[in-house]
């Protein structure tokens, strides 16, 4: 696939070229600009949205992250969508679809930049230690039959000085660090190609294969960490990821505490 200049999003290519069974294929709503595709997603799965619905927005005016937060997402310099799922499984097994999608991203990323992104628990995607994707997973619908919208934001093309000053030490976009060439439609074609493929999976009760994908690019396994969890810190090395997507974390005592959620606060150094 052939990338025009100023990488627009090809529709017609990205869905002649995928290779998924309904990701992409059972509906695609390309919007200029919009508020929040989670909320459009949202809206969609209301009025009985198929499952692997596609929304795409080339810029949001009100991009939403995890806790509060806003989504930098100006038009052409990022990639903005969800995808409406209907997971219809027991719901504490839900975060697990923000590791999955976390893994298909950095995938997608490595398979076509030659970049591989770190994964920070639970859903960004680091750069050179820079954020450069998140991830926002939310659920909407009946309790007993919850549709699930996965929100995916990337920065692709952004130039540093693009960046808001509060973002510009923190954030990163792929060609910001080093990606020779980023084309958008090739990036979400292989993005839904791998997220389908652990989707399906992880339906079937099959995770083992992408938690260790997960596992391999997370380097803070290891590290010691401080972690916000609701109106908690906790303090210890991070042991691992559990099978339902929570932290592992061990504190100095000894004891492990698992974390369903929250935010690493900071990091240090790695014990063997
Ligand atoms: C985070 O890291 O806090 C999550 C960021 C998620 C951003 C994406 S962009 C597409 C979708 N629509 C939104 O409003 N948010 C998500």
């Amino acid at each position: 696939m052939s990338c025009a200049p100023g990488d627009p999003l090809d529709l017609t290519l990205l869905q002649g070229g995928l290779e998924t069974r309904v990701f992409g294929r059972v509906g695609i709503e390309h919007f200029l600009t919009t508020g929040s595709t989670n909320d459009v997603a949202k809206e969609f799965a209301a009025g009985g949205a198929l499952e692997g619905t596609l929304v795409i927005a080339e810029s949001q005016s009100k991009g939403r992250g995890r806790l509060g937060r806003s989504w930098y997402s100006p038009p052409g310099t990022g990639l903005y969508f969800s995808i409406v799922l209907w997971p219809q499984m027991d719901l504490s097994l839900f975060p697990m679809i923000t590791l999955l999608a976390g893994t298909a991203v950095a995938q997608a990323v490595e398979e076509t930049t030659g970049l591989c992104p770190d994964i920070k628990w639970p859903n960004d995607l680091l750069l050179e230690g820079k954020k450069v994707a998140g991830i926002l997973t939310e659920l909407c619908g009946e309790l007993n039959s919850p549709r699930v919208i996965l929100g995916i934001g990337i920065n692709t093309h952004t130039r540093k000085e693009e960046f808001p000053p509060e973002l510009r030490e923190i954030a990163t976009s792929l060609s910001l660090s080093g990606a020779r060439k980023v084309c958008r439609t090739k990036l979400l074609q292989s993005i839904l190609g791998h997220l389908e493929n652990w989707y399906d999976r992880f339906k079937r009760g099959e995770s083992e294969a992408m938690l260790a994908s997960w596992r391999k690019r997370c380097r803070m396994i290891g590290s010691w960490a401080k972690i916000e969890s609701g109106e908690d810190i906790f303090s210890g090395r991070i042991l691992d990821i559990d099978e339902d997507g929570s932290l592992l974390l061990q504190d100095e005592a000894g004891q492990v505490q698992k974390i369903l959620s929250g935010e690493i606060l900071g990091t240090a150094g790695h014990e063997e």
